[in-house]
């Protein structure tokens, strides 16, 4: 699913060009057109369509990877890429909470960015690995950093509804998910909870200290294609009213946009004022799937405030946030070598 989202916003692409694929050994020596199960509704772009698939293995493939392989192979190979000299910029969990790794939102935390000189050094890599986000929690953090940066935060409380595409490619069998909702998608809530703090969290001699917050998080599948919608209640550690906060959201700029990086939202955040938005159906695609579209913000009479967001799990939260890291790596010289 995150694969062929790359193939597609690579696609005539300012900076970057597809030019080598990979993928399992059901897949590698076959055209990529015969080896994919297209499932985006934009048709596969033609120059791939011949490329032949590659075992997963370094040596030939272009400095700069982008990886989506399944968490159960991703530790391993990425690790032999970036110590071969590729510099491997990961959707998959497995590095994540590595302390040496940056897991970033260039949008949110561009600084931690240099934990990768730090990576470099210390596992005497040629190359590197920088990680994105669980798509989970981009929306969440993504929401969360305009509060956190101005007003402090003190408890985060997330409810999930989860989009079956976030399950990969074919994912859940019809009979569990048709007319149903799951509770329980094995390991999500724990990253969740984990890496918001690690995204939110003060970068000092080279290392990141976890965000001061609290954060509990329940995730659930429901039969949604595309797009994870999330109920959210905060405590701050500042006395602030619901105006603030949405000026906060407003007015919310980091990096990507002052630099035009292609493809960076140029509002990250998008406030709704109808009652009975964010909806999957009508926002889901703002800022081409960058942006997280927020509303709802009212009074929580157990934390102080709750609200709703949403956010493109396979763009934002996948392909289109990795795509994004790396532009971010370019334009502070780390693919220059
Ligand atoms: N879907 C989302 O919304 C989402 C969001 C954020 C992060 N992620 C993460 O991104 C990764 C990919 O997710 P997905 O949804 O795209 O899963 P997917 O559709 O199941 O794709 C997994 C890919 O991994 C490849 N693979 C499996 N075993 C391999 C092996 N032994 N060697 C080399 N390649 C192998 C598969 O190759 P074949 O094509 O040959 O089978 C396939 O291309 C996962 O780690 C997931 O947790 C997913």
């Amino acid at each position: 699913m995150v694969g062929q989202r790359f193939v597609s916003l690579l696609e005539h692409h300012p900076w970057f060009e597809a030019k080598w694929l990979a993928a399992s050994e059901r897949s590698a020596g076959k055209p990529y057109a015969e080896a994919c199960n297209w499932r985006l509704r934009d048709p596969m772009p033609k120059a791939v369509r011949e490329f032949s698939v590659h075992e997963c293995k370094p040596g030939s493939a272009p400095q700069l990877v982008f990886s989506s392989l399944d968490s159960k192979v991703a530790g391993e190979v990425e690790k032999e890429f970036a110590a071969a000299g590729h510099v491997v910029v990961s959707n998959s969990s497995n590095h994540r909470m590595d302390p040496d790794v940056p897991l970033l939102i260039p949008d949110v935390n561009p600084e931690h960015l240099a934990l990768a000189r730090t990576q470099k050094q210390q596992r005497g890599w040629k190359g590197m690995i920088v990680t994105n986000p669980n798509c989970t929690t981009v929306g969440l953090v993504m929401s969360l950093a305009p509060f956190e940066k101005r007003f402090g935060l003190e408890k985060v409380m997330m409810t999930s509804m989860q989009a079956v595409s976030g399950a990969g490619y074919p994912g859940l069998p019809t009979l569990d998910i048709l007319a149903n909702v799951i509770p329980y998608i094995g390991g999500e809530e724990e990253k969740v909870e984990c890496e918001t703090r690690k995204l939110l969290g003060k970068f000092a001699d080279a290392q990141v200290k976890p965000g001061d917050f609290s954060v509990s998080a329940h995730c659930n599948r429901v039969m949604v294609e595309d797009g994870h919608t999330e109920s959210i209640s905060i405590s701050l550690k500042t006395k602030v009213t619901l105006e603030d906060l949405l000026e906060a959201w407003r007015t919310y700029r980091s990096v990507p946009q002052e630099r035009g990086l292609p493809s960076a939202p140029e509002h990250p955040i998008i406030v709704r004022e109808e009652r009975d938005r964010p909806q999957v159906k009508f926002d889901l695609n703002a800022e081409h799937g960058m942006a997280t579209v927020v509303g709802r913000l009212r009074p929580c009479p157990v934390l102080q405030f709750k609200y709703t967001a949403l956010s493109h799990n396979t763009i934002r939260g996948a392909a289109g946030a990795a795509l994004l890291n790396a532009k971010l790596m370019k334009s502070e010289g780390y693919l220059d070598y």
